[in-house]
């Protein structure tokens, strides 16, 4: 039977992290190709997928079986708190359109992407898969984590109502090669890679916005890549799955700023503008029912420094490429 799975998103860096594992695994190995499956990533040049005859026509030209859904409007908390009605908006479009279609076109598996950054902002931690939708999200990125949310309340519907099989996955915070360095728009880690490689390059202070002190937990894209795949193949059920790092793994920023620094080879001054915003202080996720699930798989995340480092050696070979927006 032929397995035919479409990735939305899938020139982003997410997707292209399962681009990479699904074409450098060996064939028939746990996270490598299998016989009978064929990969389509796509982008937004493909179909705008807030466009509903644009997605209808992206299905069908793949007639997918399968579909992994990461095409999202994505960005940092600055980003974020300035254009909260795209958030929302764009990613309800995106959403609906997607779901929509993939039930028309009887797939008979949809994972769509939510993240950790959706939960409530007053909650008890550890974050786990009960309590997306417990609290009020926090106010930086309202528009963001209510489409988000949306996404699980429509798998739990069509489910109900025509028994489809569509779930969902929640990452924490991802980088790794292809990420969004734009610094208008980046997250907090590709932004720290891009300021400091900018500091380096004009001999000018590397200044990381806010305290340094929140925490965060961060998940290499090709870590991340093998979990999606572990997941399309082997988890059925629509409660949501959390793929993370373990709790004890958060580090600061200003802990991932010093990796930045040792990575790049930085020597020049190097403070914190407490000016800028922190947004959350921590949230940290809990992946124990992951772990229960992936136990005897041979799975192992990758350490952060050397995910790091590949990550920056990525940045620095392809600058040119990169979405790096308009570098002073
Ligand atoms: N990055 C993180 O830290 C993080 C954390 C948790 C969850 N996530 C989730 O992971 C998923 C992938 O994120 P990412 O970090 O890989 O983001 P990314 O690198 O910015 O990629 C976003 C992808 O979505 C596509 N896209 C955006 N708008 C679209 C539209 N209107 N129509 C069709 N495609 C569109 C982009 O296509 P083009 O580039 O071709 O325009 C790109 O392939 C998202 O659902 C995001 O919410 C990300």
């Amino acid at each position: 039977m032929s397995v035919r799975v479409l990735v939305t998103g899938g020139t982003g860096l997410v997707g292209q992290g399962i681009k990479y594992v699904i074409d450098t695994e060996p064939a028939n190995s746990p996270f490598g190709k299998q016989d009978g499956e064929e990969w389509f990533f796509v982008g937004s040049s493909e179909a705008d997928l807030r466009n509903a005859e644009q997605t209808k026509k992206l299905f069908e030209k793949y007639k997918p079986t399968h579909v992994i859904h990461l095409g999202a409007l994505v960005g940092g908390l600055f980003i974020n708190m300035k254009r909260k009605l795209d958030f929302l908006r764009d990613n309800m479009l995106i959403n609906d359109n997607v779901l929509h279609n993939a039930h028309e076109f009887k797939c008979k598996k949809v994972i769509s992407c939510l993240s950790t950054c959706v939960y409530p902002d007053k909650v008890e931690y550890p974050l786990d898969e009960t309590k997306i939708h417990l609290g009020l999200p926090h106010e930086s990125n309202f528009g963001y984590a209510h489409a988000k949310r949306l996404v699980d309340i429509q798998n739990r519907a069509y489910k109900d109502q025509y028994g489809d099989n569509f779930t969902s996955a929640i990452p924490t915070n991802v980088f790794g090669p292809h990420d969004n360095y734009d610094l208008e728009s980046a997250h907090v880690l590709p932004a720290l890679v891009h300021r400091c490689y900018l500091a380096k390059k004009n001999n000018t202070p590397f200044v990381v916005w806010g305290s340094g002190k929140p925490l965060r937990q961060f998940i290499y894209s090709r870590d991340l890549a093998k979990l999606f795949i572990w997941q399309l193949r082997n988890y059925d059920d629509v409660e949501p799955l959390i793929l993370s790092v373990g709790e004890d793994e958060e580090v600061s920023i200003k802990e991932v700023a010093d990796a930045v620094v040792k990575a790049l080879g930085f020597k020049g001054e190097y403070k914190f503008d407490t000016s800028k915003a922190d947004g959350q202080f921590r949230k940290p996720a809990s992946n124990k029912k992951l772990l229960g699930l992936i136990k005897d798989t041979g799975f192992k995340f990758t350490p952060f420094d050397q995910a790091l480092q590949e990550s920056v050696e990525w940045f620095l070979q392809n600058y040119e490429k990169a979405r790096t927006g308009k570098p002073q």
